[in-house]
């Protein structure tokens, strides 16, 4: 499967229109979901994401405007299209149509190839006006969520965080998108990286934490000239504390719902928010260098990891600043750490620092240097490993 699918249900209790329109979509390439009850329908779209609803009004017990009005009011649901079948088509009829929250109604007996027309303006005119920021195909698994760590700070997390989302922003397929989500809430720098203005973040959001779709143009921020996204941390410290631990794990779930990639830049020791971060991470990229002290607290976060929750599967070692002469080698920092180093990033010098105070990621203005391809090469990985689970999902 290559084109996500938009995935339409139909809420319909006369069987044979129920089968008839099962049959004409999933012709016109739509995958269909069929209820045959309000009750099941409202069920059903708890369980299963659904990009369109086509709702009959004459349904048995509960009607179809009373399933739109409870569609509409579910943070879940508020947002789905709903093109309404009415059999009456008088005036009054199509008003409380309306107002029960219905997008779109068709009077019975209709034209298929209408219904078909209003179905596509329908998806159309929504995913416009959603800016194409959120709309994500429903039928298209959670996003892949790759999280920066280390045990020190000042090691290169944020640096090889940027540089590696740039770079896989501008690797991935058009229609898929990636967002970089700052949860060093105290000192985030990731503004000042990407250059974009801190007056929007994260904070924008903390009371819509229930409607994050409603306002999300509030918070987040795209950086055009890689086409990343980013949610950034608060402008002001003191607003950090504000964030919980179940905030970042709400605002994790609807990033990794609504974007294919979503890299974490984590502050340099963890709490319960980092640890909330852990718990959605598909991939932890553990940012060390060659310095034995800060590998002794790394080895001993490697053994912790389990306990966190964390799989040592699922963690890869970059050592930056690996050219630097400190009689530190690969196989002592292996040893002593436990764990096989995945990456090694060269120290860049005064040209990194520099593009770092212009905000212009390094990777986009130096893409050959030796240090962008070996951030190249994590970002590669990061595809790679998004895609190996997507396919993986999409067979089961
Ligand atoms: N490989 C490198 N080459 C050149 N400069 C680097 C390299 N890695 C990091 N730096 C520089 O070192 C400084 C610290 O890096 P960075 O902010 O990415 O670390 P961090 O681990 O995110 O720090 P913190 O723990 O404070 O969040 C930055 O100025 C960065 O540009
Ligand atoms: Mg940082």
């Amino acid at each position: 499967m290559t084109e996500p699918q938009w995935r339409v249900l139909v809420v319909e209790d006369d069987i044979p229109s129920a089968q008839l329109l099962d049959r004409i979509l999933r012709h016109e390439g739509f995958e269909v979901l069929v209820a045959h009850t309000g009750p099941e329908a409202l069920a059903l779209v708890q369980r299963e994401p659904v990009d369109l609803i086509i709702l009959d009004v004459m349904l048995p017990g509960l009607d179809g405007f009373q399933v739109a009005r409870q569609l509409r009011q579910d943070p879940a649901t508020r947002h789905v299209p709903i093109l309404m079948l009415t059999a009456r088509g008088d005036l009054s009829d199509r008003i409380a149509a309306f107002e029960a929250g219905v997008d779109d109604y068709l009077t019975k007996p209709y034209e298929l190839e209408e219904l078909i027309y209003r179905v596509r303006a329908l998806l159309a005119r929504v995913a416009r006006y959603r800016e194409g920021i959120l709309w994500r195909p429903a039928s298209l698994p959670k996003g892949h969520v790759a999280a920066f760590f280390g045990t020190k700070g000042g090691v290169g997390k944020t640096l090889i965080a940027v540089n590696a989302s740039v770079a896989l922003a501008q690797r991935i397929h058009p229609d898929r998108r990636a967002v970089i989500f700052d949860t060093d809430f105290f000192f985030g720098d990731v503004a000042i990286h990407l250059n974009l203005p801190t007056t929007h973040s994260v904070v924008d959001l903390l009371d819509q934490i229930e409607s994050l779709d409603e306002y999300a143009e509030r918070a987040l921020q795209i950086h055009e000239e890689s086409n990343l996204h980013a949610l950034l941390s608060p402008y002001r410290p003191e607003d950090a504390e504000l964030i919980t631990p179940e905030d970042v794990d709400k605002l994790l779930a609807w990033l990794a719902e609504r974007f294919d990639f979503v890299v974490v830049d984590c502050p340099p020791a963890y709490d319960d928010r980092v640890l909330a971060v852990f718990n959605h991470a598909d991939t932890v990229i553990l940012v060390v260098t060659p310095e034995i002290g800060p590998l002794k607290n790394m080895s001993m976060f490697l053994e912790l990891a389990p306990r966190l929750g964390v799989s040592l599967n699922y963690i890869f070692v970059v050592l930056n600043r690996a050219n630097s002469n400190v009689g530190v080698d690969v196989e002592t920092i292996e040893r002593v750490i436990g764990h096989p180093v995945a990456f090694q990033v060269i120290s860049g010098g005064r040209p990194v620092v520099l593009s770092v105070n212009r905000g212009v990621p390094f990777v986009l203005e130096a893409p050959n240097h030796r240090l962008s391809r070996q951030i190249q090469a994590i970002a590669d990985f990061i595809v790679q490993r998004g895609g190996e689970r997507r396919l993986t999902t999409d067979s089961a």
